[in-house]
Order: C-alpha cells, then structure tokens, then sequence
C-alpha cells in the first residue's frame, strides 16, 4: 500500500518482527513492483507449507524493495511471488519501529463498522481514492519462524492488512472503488487503462 499521509496506528509495533533491515531507500530494488494491468497481480498466492530460511531471505527483499518505493506495505505477488507472503510497516520515520510480516494471513472477522478511506498501492502509483472497508479485523497468522499468531488491528493497520491480503487474492484496491467516474479519471491522468480493474 502507499502512503497517502501520516500514518495514526501504532500497533504494528508490538507484533514487530524480528526481521529488519535499514529504512532507506536503495539506489536498486532487489525486487521489481509490478503495475497494474501486469497480470501476475491478477494470480492467488498459495500458502506457505514451511517458513525457512528462503522465506526470511524473501521477506528481507521485500522490506528493502518497500522501503525503496516509500511504501507501507507491499504482498508478495506485486514482486511476482505467487506466496502468502506480506509485509507492513506504518512508522517508515523511526527506524527502530519493526516492521510487520505475515504468512499465510486469514481474517477470522471483520467488523460491521466501516470506514471510508484513501488508499493508494505501489503497484499503481500516484493514483489515491476513497474505498470502503470494516474498520476493524481480527485475524491469524504464522510470524517469520513459523509460529501461529492472533492479532486483532484496527485504523490504519486494519486498511493496510486488508489492501495486502486483497493482493494475495489477486484483488486490487481499484477494483473496490466505488465512485467509477473519479476512478477512471485518476486511472487515465497516470496512463493506467480502466480495462484491467475488475469487478468483484
Ligand atoms: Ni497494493
């Protein structure tokens, strides 16, 4: 997910994982961002049987590959890794927060709340719009050693996980849009074609 401005939550902190790597943007992403109209965004991730090594080195590239796009969270399909891999980190100015790594996400239940909010996605840059979702979630989870999590997240974090896992299903923020005018101008004024958003 892109920021569209200051994050609020702060709860990322206390599920942080023990995986971190430098803020700072690199000169190179390990890892190239697809953009909409790609279609491995379009493919379901499958779940992750083992949580290895090679799991820990990928979510280490992707954290590196998000903090270089300036990025709050970023799914592992977006890379084109079709794994129930996402990360997350609201507090990119304090280098000391950990980020947030979840394997195999499930949401066991959202809330009858919603809330309206402005999301954006690193896999269509530049392009900000409102999308309704539950304000809150409650969901499990394996943490980067492969040990079973609950968590339950609200505010932004809730959004963030929410956009994320949509990724893991192939679904994009777009196609959740549900003013199709503002969509289709915003999609257009950044040369990304209304065809590719689907209807869910
Ligand atoms: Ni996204």
């Amino acid at each position: 997910m892109a920021k569209s401005f200051a994050g609020l939550a702060r709860n990322a902190a206390k599920n942080g994982t023990a995986i971190t790597v430098p803020k700072e943007a690199l000169e190179v992403a390990p890892l190239e961002i697809h953009t909409l109209g790609n279609k491995v965004l379009r493919k379901s991730a499958r779940r992750i049987s083992k949580v290895d090594e090679s799991i820990r080195d990928l979510t280490r590239d992707m954290l590196r590959s998000m903090y270089t796009a300036k990025g709050i969270g970023l799914a592992a399909p977006q890379v084109g890794i079709h794994k129930q891999l996402l990360v997350i980190d609201l507090d990119l100015e304090n280098p000391t927060t950990p980020p947030l790594v979840l394997i195999n996400p499930e949401i066991i239940s959202s809330s009858a709340s919603i809330d309206t909010y402005e999301e954006g996605c690193l896999s269509i840059p530049e392009v900000y719009l409102d999308v309704i979702r539950p304000s809150s979630i409650k969901l499990s989870f394996r943490d980067e050693m492969g040990r079973p999590k609950k968590m339950n997240a609200d505010g932004l974090l809730a959004r963030c996980i929410q956009h994320e896992i949509d990724h893991l299903n192939g679904v994009l923020f777009v196609d959740r849009v549900s003013n199709h005018e503002d969509l289709n101008i915003a999609l257009k004024e950044h040369g990304f074609d209304s065809n590719d958003v689907q209807n869910i």
